[in-house]
């Protein structure tokens, strides 16, 4: 429920859409004006109260500079919108709070859609996922409630193609490591330029494998070819994809001086790169996962960083994101580390958040979903 703290401020997308606050930080002179739980509200004009009957949907990000009140227009005609403006994202506590009188959710892969919010929320027909990966949502529970499910493919492969290459080159080329060895001061006249400063590996002419050929995957691979590169691929279903030799996965890791991953996480690739695949891969050879973290078990790769067997790894996504102060990752040598951004440009990301008020939209009418996840 919305009582016992809930804080609607007054219009701020200029949608009618309500912000909501559900831990309880009042906006000056809006605290809300029943007794919690009672389900009663400031009765400033546009705010939500029990009267209005239109479908409820809780926005569980104000999407930052997407522009969300033009993105939520479509929204406003077929529902009352609360948007969670929390400085913090939701906690599972506050997402069943939001959710728990909603029948759409447009939510994010940082909340975890699980059986347990799946329940609590019993008005619930839509959920739409501002991502491609729908890992963080329990699929199964949502189809035995025949909730539909939705996500965004297609919008971001070119994006997350551009920043695998960056990392491909970054961790090649040394890139980062180079650049600290500037600031740091170590750049010096005894040390100008040196036959052995910083040699990295080639990428043009080597050889590719990619894990997953998907929209991605294919995406990779097509600017492979500007690179010369051999390209290697495998996936679960034997797909076959021009310019890629399909190969088992143990040949892949056996051959290749570039693995990139590109799988979705699901019950069948959690942990696919595990301690005995990661000492599988070529000697020298330079991993990189810009897909889901659970893949690639992160302490063996760590121990084959340490250990001099891989020459480098780039990783943009993690078991436990953030990454925590712990991790053996923030120690290994030659490993580039990103904050899960491979869909983070300014247009991707609107496209992404287009897509997904699209897919909600068609939810709350009870018509398919532009991409329907399930
Ligand atoms: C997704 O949409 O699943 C991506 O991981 C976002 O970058």
């Amino acid at each position: 429920m919305f009582g016992g703290g809930a804080d609607f401020r007054a219009d701020p997308t200029g949608t009618g859409a309500q912000t909501a606050n559900l831990m309880g930080r009042p906006a000056p002179g809006q605290a809300l004006s029943g007794p919690a739980g009672a389900g009663t509200f400031p009765s400033q004009e546009g705010s939500l109260s029990r009267l209005d009957a239109r479908p409820r949907v809780f926005v569980t990000s104000d999407l930052g500079v997407l522009g969300l009140p033009e993105l939520l227009r479509p929204v406003q005609d077929h529902a009352a919108v609360e948007v969670w403006s929390g400085d913090h994202p939701p906690s599972p506590e506050e997402l069943l709070q939001g959710s728990h009188e909603a029948e759409g959710i447009l939510c994010l892969l940082t909340d975890r859609i699980d059986a347990a919010l799946i329940s609590g929320s019993p008005r619930l027909r839509v959920i739409s996922s501002m991502s491609v990966g729908v890992d963080h949502i329990d699929l199964p529970a949502a189809e035995a409630r025949g909730i539909a499910v939705g996500h965004t493919p297609g919008v971001l492969t070119e994006t997350t193609a551009d920043l695998t290459w960056a990392l491909l080159l970054a961790t090649a080329r040394r890139v980062v490591e180079a650049d600290c060895f500037v600031r740091a001061g170590r750049w010096t006249k005894s040390r100008r330029w040196a036959p052995d400063m910083m040699l990295g590996t080639d990428l043009h002419g080597a050889t590719l494998g990619l894990i997953g050929l998907g929209a991605i995957g294919q995406a990779v691979a097509r600017r492979a070819s500007g690179f010369g590169m051999r390209v290697l691929g495998w996936t679960r279903s034997g797909r076959a994809v021009p310019g890629v030799d399909a190969v088992p996965l143990e040949e892949l890791l056996a051959q290749a001086d570039f693995v990139s991953v590109h799988v979705a996480l699901t019950p069948d690739t959690r942990d696919l790169l595990d301690a005995r695949r990661i000492a599988s891969m070529k000697p020298g050879a330079i991993l990189v996962n810009t897909a889901r973290g659970g893949i690639v078990d992160e302490p063996a790769l760590a121990a084959a960083l340490s250990e001099g067997r891989l020459a480098g790894a780039a990783l943009d996504v993690f078991a436990e994101e953030p990454l925590g102060p712990q991790s053996p990752l923030l120690n290994a040598p030659k490993l580039v580390l990103a904050p899960h951004v491979g869909s983070a440009s300014i247009r991707t990301r609107q496209r992404m958040a287009t897509l997904a008020v699209e897919n909600l939209v068609a939810g709350l009418l009870g018509r398919p979903l532009v991409h329907a996840a399930s």
